[in-house]
């Protein structure tokens, strides 16, 4: 095999730099070249992931590499050393985004020094187009969501949207698809319905690069490929879960990729009190934030279910602020629940047989991490792709149930409120034993055996990867062509 070299650009956060990081793991573990290039203070983060690769797989024919690039974060107003969008949950990030703008210049002085074959950079960056072109090199972009969201999105735009309903509720049809799906302008992220100059900047790179690889499997979204924008002339490669493929070393690889209050046996040996899917387990993500009040709804509907549970907290201040009074001793000291301030190893919880349920936000890498354990969920989302996410959890592969949320904002206290009586009727309708809930049990199950399977040597996102290989390796022989024309 003629050696490829693929630089990897992941964006600076958790939810897009992990999987892009398990994707580079994954290229070089088949043989192929990976550079990760990211800014110097997530170095550290990814350092280790990378060091356990190189060390724990015996046949790696070249170790990854890591290069480090100067985020300027003082020129747009940025503390030093926040080199993230958890720093910036603003709606649109535009700091951060403008600070990464200014990647390009450095990104192009690597590719010349580094001359790689072909760059896989997160679809945020969407300059990346251009140094491609710059140096002849083939431009992949890497779409941390699915297909079934830019969809979904496309059938919407290409009716009309009426502007007079974007702020209401009113449920309506998505035609055209073989599921049915309802769902109102409400839930659909501003980006959506009003796409700014960043967004109209990334549909121009996502269209004029070779391809797109997402972390999908082709079962999940079978029904949605063909129906995808420009699929006719567009290459999508399904990869994923990617999170499964680097299994044989995971257990060593820190995915929280921040301190957690409590080590991974706490949570064992917790787990291993508990009888199998007796668990719920309960996060939203990094940058799932609620305001007090919801905060306390949320303890007020576990502390009433009889289930033992995991419940990830990311709220500031003094807990006696937003929880109800006395619920650590009576949920918490009393070995009912354990809630976890930051982050917590959620790939290792969800696979536990204790887990039985997760409460998500429906974030991307959450809704995968419960297809690949075969978990069932209640969905609560909150912002962006979220509630696209939700419908094809709920909707297209019923493994779960909808809390109800209506409105899509990064603001908590623009949110629909859920009181902690409808978590708690949510819980012990998905945990309960009930015929609906067995079934529902048994679809999340053969949904995590089918993913599984993809990734196996033979599966669609193993041969989907092999065939990605074969090609960017003919291109190289042909001189690498980053542009898709008609021809190829
Ligand atoms: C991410 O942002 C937080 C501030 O919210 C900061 O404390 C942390 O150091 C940042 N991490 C990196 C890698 O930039
Ligand atoms: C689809 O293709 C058309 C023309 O080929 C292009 O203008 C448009 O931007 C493409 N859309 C996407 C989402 O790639
Ligand atoms: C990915 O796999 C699916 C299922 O096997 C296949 O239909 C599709 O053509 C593959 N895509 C590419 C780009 O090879």
């Amino acid at each position: 095999m003629a050696d490829l070299h693929i630089f990897f650009l992941p964006f600076l956060a958790p939810g897009h730099m992990i999987p892009l990081v398990d994707l580079a793991c994954i290229f070089a573990r088949r043989g192929i070249k990976a550079t990760v290039v990211t800014t110097t203070a997530n170095v550290p983060l990814i350092q280790p992931t990378i060091d356990i690769v190189n060390a724990g797989d015996a046949s790696l024919r070249h170790p990854i590499q890591l290069l480090p690039l100067y985020l300027p974060c003082s020129e747009v107003g940025i503390p030093e050393g926040h080199e993230n969008l958890t720093a910036f949950p603003d709606p649109d990030a535009s700091k951060l985004v403008a600070a990464t703008d200014k990647l390009e210049l450095s990104f192009s002085l690597l590719l010349q020094t580094h001359r790689p074959d072909c760059i896989v950079a997160d679809l945020f960056y969407p300059w990346a187009i251009h140094v491609a072109k710059q140096f002849a090199t083939s431009l992949i972009s890497f779409h941390g969501s699915n297909c079934f969201v830019p969809t979904i999105m496309s059938i919407l735009h290409g009716g009309e949207l009426n502007q007079d309903e974007i702020e209401t509720e009113r449920p309506i049809e998505v035609p055209g698809i073989p599921s049915k799906i309802h769902l109102s302008l409400s839930q659909l992220p501003n980006f959506v319905l009003r796409p700014a100059e960043f967004q109209k900047k990334m549909r121009e790179s996502y269209s004029r690069s070779h391809g797109i690889v997402m972390n999908s499997f082709y079962e999940l979204e079978r029904d949605y490929v063909d129906r995808a924008p420009n699929s006719s002339n567009r290459k999508l490669w399904f990869v994923g879960p990617v999170s499964l493929q680097n299994r044989d070393l995971d257990a060593k690889i820190v995915r929280g990729r921040g301190a957690a209050s409590m080590d991974d046996d706490y949570f064992l040996s917790w787990l291993g009190t508990k009888t199998p899917r007796s668990v719920l387990y309960v996060c939203f993500g990094s940058l799932g934030r609620f305001t007090a009040t919801q905060m306390r709804e949320i303890a007020r509907g576990l502390e009433a279910t009889d289930r033992p549970f995991i419940w990830v907290v990311w709220h500031a201040g003094e807990p006696s602020d937003w929880l109800p009074e006395g619920f650590e001793n009576r949920a918490i000291s009393s070995g009912k629940g354990l809630m976890v301030q930051g982050w917590a190893p959620q790939l290792l919880i969800l696979n536990h047989e204790a887990v039985g349920g997760f409460v998500t936000h429906c974030g991307w890498n959450s809704c995968l991490e419960a297809i690949t354990a075969g978990v069932p969920v209640i969905t609560w989302p909150l912002f962006a792709d979220q509630f696209l996410n939700e419908k094809l959890l709920v909707d297209v592969h019923r493994m779960g149930i909808a809390i109800g949320a209506k409105l899509c904002s990064l603001k908590p206290e623009e949110r629909t409120p859920v009181k902690g009586e409808q978590l708690t009727k949510a819980v012990d309708e998905l945990m309960g034993n009930g015929e609906e809930a067995e079934e529902r049990r048994k679809r999340a199950r053969a949904l995590g055996e089918t993913a599984r399977r993809a990734v196996e040597e033979g599966g669609s996102s193993y041969e989907n990867m092999t065939r990605l290989i074969q090609e960017l390796i003919s291109l190289k022989a042909v001189g690498g062509s980053s542009e898709f024309t008609e021809a190829s």
